[in-house]
């Protein structure tokens, strides 16, 4: 199964990719996490460093060389799970060129509620798994890994509200686009994380 999430920043795209690995047994990419795992004294993290701070995307060629060599690997032979790529018309065209999405899962949430879930998350350092600050209740270690809680560089409120009108400008149109291709399944993701996961199972279980 070839899975792409698509949303704006914050609407909950890691959070599920990680249950819907779980779950399926699929790998989860997302070019986010492939980014900040770079070195910062390496060329291309310096490269990501430089856009991200700024709220931009990084630029078309390098995400799609990123994710061609990630998709070559032996483990997304039966399938994987696409999260923060594509996010351009052109990522799209050439994702769409070779590979096909089986299903393009749209998560929708209002801007107000996004804004507050990303400055108020906390990330693991380790794993990469999304907390907020409303229900750590005081925790300063991942509950999974152990790993230390920091919080992203690219979410604090000005470089949040640069990202959403980066989303809304070069990133919403993709929903057009998978609309067009047939396979997009819009959800309301500003329910609880369980909920929203129910509706993804009851999705990807039609296929
Ligand atoms: P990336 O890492 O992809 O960030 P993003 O798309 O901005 O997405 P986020 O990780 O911020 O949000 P999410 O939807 O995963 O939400 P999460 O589950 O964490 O990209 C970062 C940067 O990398 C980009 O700005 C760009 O520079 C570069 N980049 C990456 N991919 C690129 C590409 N393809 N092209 C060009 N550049 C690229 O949840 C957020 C918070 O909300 C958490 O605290 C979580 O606990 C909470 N939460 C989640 N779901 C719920 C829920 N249902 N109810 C309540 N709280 C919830």
């Amino acid at each position: 199964m070839r899975i792409v999430l698509l949303g704006a920043p914050g609407a909950g795209k890691g959070s599920q990719a990680k249950k819907i690995a779980e779950k399926y047994g699929l790998p989860h990419i997302s070019t986010g996490d492939i980014f900040r795992s770079l070195r910062p004294d390496t060329e291309l993290g310096r490269i990501f460093a430089e856009y991200s701070a700024k709220g931009q995307l990084v630029p078309d060629e390098i995400v799609l060389k990123i994710v061609e060599e990630r998709l070559e690997k032996d483990d997304c032979k039966n399938g994987f799970i696409m999260d923060g790529f594509p996010r351009t018309i052109p990522q799209a065209e050439a994702f769409e060129r070779d590979i096909h999405a089986d299903v393009a899962l749209n998560f929708q949430v209002d801007y107000g509620i996004l804004m507050d879930r990303l400055t108020g998350r906390w990330t693991c350092k380790k794993c990469g798994a999304p907390y907020h600050v409303s229900t750590m209740n005081g925790i300063t270690v991942c509950s999974k890994c152990g790993g230390e809680l920091i919080q992203r560089e690219d979410d604090k409120a000005e470089t949040v509200a640069k990202r959403l009108q980066v989303y809304d400008s070069q990133t919403k149109p993709l929903i057009e686009f998978y609309e067009k291709v047939g396979v997009l399944k819009t959800l309301d993701a500003s329910k609880p994380i369980d909920e929203v996961f129910e509706k993804i199972v009851q999705i990807l279980d039609n296929l």
